[in-house]
């Protein structure tokens, strides 16, 4: 990589629990960012299962970033005592639909949460690039409350300006860790908030998967076949052949930020609501009266260019 072209790009850190879209993020940001490393953190799957899911599409697209393992379950424990998963949409082993070689690398640590704050010592301008639960980045704010001073900010796929998924009203990533979200809501940092309001604008078609086959490359091939999954799943789950690129956007909000509208707002995390736990509460009252902005919430993205830019980075 040239170094002029280097200059350009963010320094960032993913947080992930792979996950389909978990895994296009991945590429994508390794097409336009400089991944310092990759944490995991249970969500869409157990925590070994997120892990090796990420060794293996940094296997596939041969980057040798360094992966750090973090925490098995959200801060507060749920009812039962585990975490909660997602595999009724992403397939038991968090990447359903795909073959991927074991990984012949295992983890550089099994300590997320170090990392977090030791690659943010040495690095200035380091973007959190948060799409999974956020236990991991709450961990760390709570072990070192400068880390949220000395980074660029946390780009969060997570929560939703409108409606929920995981249930009515909460999105699955902030409703699987709703303390860990409230200790990054709160913590100060620069936050942008890619939620489902944003995301579900960002969506891949059957014309889409022909369109990556055809391109016929080892990693369009690869994301192809993620797609297709993701299309059986939500034809069963809502009767439609499309998915949400969610993860995706939270590194486009870095990368090419031009291509997202956002607006300061209040956003807080409910943590007691007996039908609102884990909701992303945004005050989005017109009156001069609205609650100071800690967050800046995205509410629309050029979908074509977006897409464009995770089809040229699967081009080779
Ligand atoms: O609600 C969407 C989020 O939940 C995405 O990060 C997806 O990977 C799942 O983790
Ligand atoms: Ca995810």
């Amino acid at each position: 990589m040239d170094q002029r072209n280097q200059q350009r790009r963010p320094k960032v850190i993913i947080d992930c629990d792979p996950g389909h879209d978990d895994a296009v993020a991945i590429i994508l940001a390794h097409a336009h960012a400089e991944v310092l490393g990759i944490t995991t953190v249970s969500g869409n799957a157990p925590l070994l299962s997120t892990t090796q899911n990420a060794l293996s599409v940094l296997e596939l697209i041969d980057e040798d970033t360094p992966v750090h393992s973090g925490a098995a379950a959200p801060l507060k424990g749920w009812e039962k005592g585990e975490a909660i998963h997602a595999e009724g949409v992403h397939g038991v082993g968090g990447l359903g639909g795909v073959e991927l070689d074991a990984p012949s690398r295992s983890v550089a640590s099994s300590d997320a949460v170090q990392f977090l704050l030791t690659a943010t010592r040495a690095h200035t301008d380091v973007w959190i690039v948060a799409i999974g639960p956020l236990t991991n980045v709450a961990l760390a704010l709570q072990k070192d409350p400068t880390f949220s001073e000395r980074i660029a900010g946390i780009s969060i796929m997570g929560g939703s300006a409108t409606v929920g998924n995981a249930t009515r009203v909460a999105e699955f990533n902030i409703w699987a860790d709703p303390e860990a979200a409230d200790v990054v809501f709160r913590s100060g940092a620069r936050l942008k908030m890619c939620g489902l309001n944003l995301t579900h604008q960002l969506t891949t078609t059957d014309e889409l998967v022909e369109q990556l086959r055809e391109m016929n490359s080892k990693n369009s091939i690869f994301v192809a076949a993620l797609f297709e999954f993701m299309h059986g799943r939500m034809e069963e789950l809502i009767g439609r052949r499309r998915s949400a690129l969610h993860d995706p956007c939270a590194v486009i909000a870095i990368t090419h930020p031009e291509l997202i509208v956002s607006e300061a707002r209040a956003v807080a995390i409910e943590l007691d609501g007996t039908h609102t736990r884990g909701m992303t509460v945004v005050d989005e009252r017109v009156t001069r009266r609205r609650d100071p902005a800690n967050v800046e919430v995205a509410y629309s993205i050029d979908a074509d260019r977006a897409m464009s830019l995770v089809v040229e980075s699967v081009r080779n």
